[in-house]
């Protein structure tokens, strides 16, 4: 059965676009619940509209503390059917509280090699600290920004021209690809968590027909 997953999104939703094309290719054991945004003109709402997924927004700024905005965003999440959240460009920090109503399914993608450049500029921070090499994670979510255990990362060369611009277009190309996948793995009950680490459980032995990927060599691209 799919794992029916909230995506939160702040602004274009390409990571929401990632999710929706791995799904739609039968690559992603994931359905999307609801697509939620705490920002009004967010395009990732568009993107929801256009796949006829069902979205929501629920501006931060209609509520008193970050608690009761949470709050909305629990009920909205449970009506949906939603069982794990996906926070994909999604720029509000979640209480405790969010986090015991999904507990170990909420998910986060940063566009920095965690733990250096957290917060919103992560791009940014690494072009102008002049990194040579700058990334993804994707990772379990607590309370601490960009801080829960780590389950994926990718790496992206950076050069000395860089800017966030240009280095963030080349991170958010390996987000794209990175995302899917630790989906697929928390749909799959694959990830287990060790105290900070987190092991990915190996692949389910290959039914009759089924093309054993560990037998693979370059290995198989998502979506093949
Ligand atoms: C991405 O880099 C994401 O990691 C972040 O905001 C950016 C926007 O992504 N925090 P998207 O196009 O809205 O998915």
């Amino acid at each position: 059965m799919a794992l029916p997953i909230a995506v939160l999104v702040s602004g274009s939703g390409s990571n929401l676009q990632a999710l929706i094309d791995r799904i739609e290719q039968g690559a992603l054991d994931a359905r999307i619940a609801l697509v939620l945004s705490n920002k009004e003109g967010a395009y990732g709402l568009e993107r929801a509209r256009k796949h006829r997924l069902p979205h929501v927004c629920i501006p931060h700024a209609d509520y008193p503390d970050r608690a009761e905005f949470d709050r909305a965003m629990i009920r909205a999440i449970r009506k949906a059917g939603g069982e794990a959240v996906v926070m994909a460009g999604f720029m509000r920090m979640i209480t405790g509280e969010f986090l015991r109503a999904f507990p170990g399914k909420v998910i986060n993608i940063h566009p920095a090699l965690l733990p250096s450049f957290p917060g919103v500029h992560g791009p940014r921070d690494a072009a102008d600290y002049g990194v040579a090499i700058s990334g993804c994670t994707v990772h379990f979510v607590d309370e601490i920004m960009d801080h829960g255990p780590v389950i994926i990362q990718a790496a992206v060369p950076a050069y000395p021209e860089d800017d966030g611009q240009t280095l963030g277009g080349r991170i958010l190309a390996c987000e794209h690809r990175v995302l899917p996948q630790a989906v697929q793995w928390l749909a799959t009950d694959r990830l287990r968590l060790e105290g900070r680490k987190v092991r990915v459980q190996p692949a389910p032995v290959p039914k009759a027909g089924e093309v054993p990927g560990a037998l693979v060599n370059p290995p198989l691209e998502l979506g093949f």
